[in-house]
């Protein structure tokens, strides 16, 4: 990413008037012809910028999501983070992930043709959702945490949407729920040796403004009927709470935890459980220290490891 741009990009963001192409050229160390050629770089971006001789430049705020007001967005988060990939288009942003020649970054993409969720399943990514993958060597987790870092990253992106002021919560392992529909969901996937996490990959994606499929009667964008969202903003709270969340889970796992547990919605619940070659239903009691489902049946209490669960309504 261009560093001129990046700066006058943030300059003319956090200023609601004109900005002198002079001034910036001297904050930045540099001329004013490469302060113009910058501004028909940011411009291409699809940035609205105007120009006066006298008055120097003005954004208009039209929020726009790339790379140029992600990074800005992510401050400090942004250097914490790593390499920043950013797509119009890709077919997942978890194989971007993989392929990545950076030991840790984020992969974005404003739409994805191939989103994976899940199981195999697809994952519908129009034009609007936010998808990223967060990439990282991690320091101390092994491969018997990856369920683990899956609550992990569900929590972050609670987090995140809290602070926004949607009351999310959690269903078991990392669907992120608004009511009772789903706003969220994440694949985490690894590349591991036979003791080591050499990379892992937690794939995001938040439905905002993004138009769903009728089929997906369960799922819902935040945006609900109101007006559209700005991605930059729930995608720079998600990455801040993730890589908070990351560093928790890394240092206390057990306060993570902890956390996770006041916010899963599962716990208390009857649910049902499909998978690992079974279906059965139960009382949902705790999750555990390894961050499986505890489920208590008639027949004594189970573990649940990848089933999917759903939560029965209640009096059902
Ligand atoms: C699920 O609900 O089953 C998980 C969906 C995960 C979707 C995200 S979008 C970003 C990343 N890239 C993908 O192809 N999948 C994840």
């Amino acid at each position: 990413m261009n560093r001129y741009a990046l700066e006058i990009c943030k300059k003319l963001s956090a200023s609601p008037d004109w900005v002198s192409g002079e001034e910036m050229a001297k904050a930045l160390g540099t001329s004013r012809v490469n302060i113009a050629r910058q501004v028909a770089k940011l411009k291409e971006e699809g940035f609205v910028i105007e120009a006066s001789r006298r008055r120097g430049y003005l954004l208009t705020p039209r929020p726009l999501f790339n790379a140029y007001t992600l990074q800005a967005g992510l401050d400090g988060a942004g250097a914490e983070a790593g390499e920043l990939l950013f797509f119009e288009q890709t077919s997942s942003t978890n194989l971007e992930a993989k392929r990545a020649e950076a030991e840790c970054g984020l992969a974005v993409a404003r739409r994805q043709e191939g989103g994976r969720g899940r199981k195999g399943r697809a994952f519908s990514s129009e034009e609007g959702g936010l998808y990223f993958s967060c990439f990282f060597r991690p320091r101390r987790l092994s491969p018997f945490d990856s369920l683990k870092a899956v609550l992990c990253a569900g929590l972050a992106v609670t987090d995140a949407l809290k602070e926004l002021g949607f009351a999310c919560g959690l269903k078991w392992p990392n669907d992120v729920l608004l009511g009772d529909k789903k706003v969220c969901g994440i694949l985490c996937e690894m590349v591991c040796s036979a003791d080591e996490v050499q990379r892992l990959i937690l794939g995001i994606g938040v439905n905002v403004n993004n138009p769903l499929p009728p089929e997906l009667t369960e799922a819902a964008n935040l945006k609900g009927r109101g007006d559209d969202l700005d991605l930059n903003t729930v995608a720079a709270a998600c990455v801040k709470a993730l890589l908070g969340r990351i560093g928790q889970l890394e240092e206390d796992p057990a306060g993570l935890l902890a956390d996770y547990r006041a916010a899963c919605l599962t716990l208390g619940r009857q649910v049902t459980v499909l998978g690992e070659g079974r279906r059965f239903d139960g009382l949902c009691t705790g999750v555990d220290d390894d961050g499986f489902l505890r489920v208590r049946t008639p027949e004594g209490e189970e573990r649940v490891v990848t089933a999917d669960v759903s939560v029965r309504p209640a009096g059902a």
